[in-house]
């Protein structure tokens, strides 16, 4: 019979790694599991309360936003602002940071992807949440401004996402492994599921939206060919797999390998993902669980943020084959 350890067991646990810690990074969270359990209780009645369909409005990238879109952003804004754990916040979408309710403050930064896959919404199909939290550049939080949200991923203390798929599973890693937990709803717990996952070093599964075949560059299509031929030896043909949830198709190479990509194409030149809430903690994830994330050239933790919506193209998933995709966009193959 394996123990029974909730989310916030392992919290405490893992803030003993650190022997200065104060548990605030703990209590932070806290907070963003529970305004994963508030998405969730929507999430899956969505059907049922009035949450589904177009939100009527645009947001700063420019999409039809969802009622979804805005329901998980206010209730993770609210959920985490209420104890006022974090100076800054940052969300897919607002367009400018969000400040902590007055007189409540503290010294994380938290930027997150409130509900990831919208296009998926509607139609029953996986959808997640993302976040990502650095610890604020200076030391008084009353000072928070937007440079605390562009941080390189590689300074980010703790990741994570939310999959509201068959279960609700939360994955997180504050730099001690990645370790995965399913939701009980007979308990209205996240219980460890998944302790220190780790991806395989090759995959067989690719996740490319090839309906933009047209716009892709010829590097990206010479790959997707490489994918497509029968070699044995190297385990191709691959398949394909591309939900069109950036979260569900990450999870699912994650725990069996494979890769994501979404490249530059002529449409999109710098691919259509975000670097600060979706890119930087998944790579950190990734890495975190031995695989590799980059924008084709650059560690995408490397990265120099310079504005809190930046895209980035994204080729991330099992090492070795993130390092041969590398190849065909570096003109080397
Ligand atoms: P979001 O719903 O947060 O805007 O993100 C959608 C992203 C990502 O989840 C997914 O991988 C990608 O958009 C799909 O884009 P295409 O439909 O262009 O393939
Ligand atoms: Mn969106
Ligand atoms: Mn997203
Ligand atoms: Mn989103």
């Amino acid at each position: 019979m394996n123990k029974l350890i909730t989310i916030e067991r392992h919290f405490v646990e893992e803030q003993k790694l650190n022997p200065h810690a104060t548990g605030e990074l703990t209590d932070l969270l806290y907070d963003v599991a529970f305004a994963a359990k508030l998405v969730r209780r929507e999430v899956v009645r969505a059907g049922l309360v009035d949450i589904l369909g177009m939100a009527g409005t645009t947001n700063v990238q420019g999409e039809e936003v969802k009622k979804l879109d805005l329901f998980a952003n206010e209730k993770i804004i609210n959920a985490i602002g209420q104890h006022g754990r974090f100076a800054i916040m940052g969300s897919e979408e607002n367009e400018g940071t969000i400040a902590p309710p007055k007189n409540e403050t503290g010294k994380y930064v938290l930027l997150f992807d409130p509900l990831d896959g919208s296009s998926n919404i509607d139609v029953n199909v996986s959808v997640g949440t993302i976040f990502s939290i650095y610890r604020l550049t200076g030391d008084n939080p009353k000072k928070a401004d937007i440079n605390d949200c562009l941080q390189k991923g590689l300074q980010q203390v703790a990741a994570g996402y939310v999959i509201y798929g068959s279960s609700v599973v939360m994955v997180y890693s504050s730099g001690h492994g990645v370790h995965g937990f399913t939701y009980d709803p007979t308990i209205g717990e996240f219980l460890l599921s998944h302790e220190n996952i780790t991806t395989p070093k090759k995959g067989k599964y690719y996740s490319i939206n090839e309906g933009s075949f047209h716009q892709l560059h010829d590097s990206t299509i010479n790959y997707i060919d490489y994918l497509k031929e029968e070699d044995k030896e190297t385990g191709r043909p691959y398949s394909t797999r591309y939900i069109g949830s950036l979260v569900a198709d990450f999870h699912r190479n994650l725990l069996t390998g494979g890769i994501f990509v979404y490249p530059a194409t002529k449409k999109h030149p710098n691919g259509k993902l975000r670097l600060m809430y979706e890119a930087n903690p998944l790579a950190f994830i990734c890495e975190q669980a031995g695989g590799r994330a980059t924008n084709g050239r650059e560690r995408i933790l490397d990265i120099d943020p310079a504005e809190l919506h930046q895209r980035t193209p994204l080729y991330i998933g099992s090492e070795d084959d993130v390092l041969i995709a590398e190849e065909f966009e570096q003109g080397k193959r």
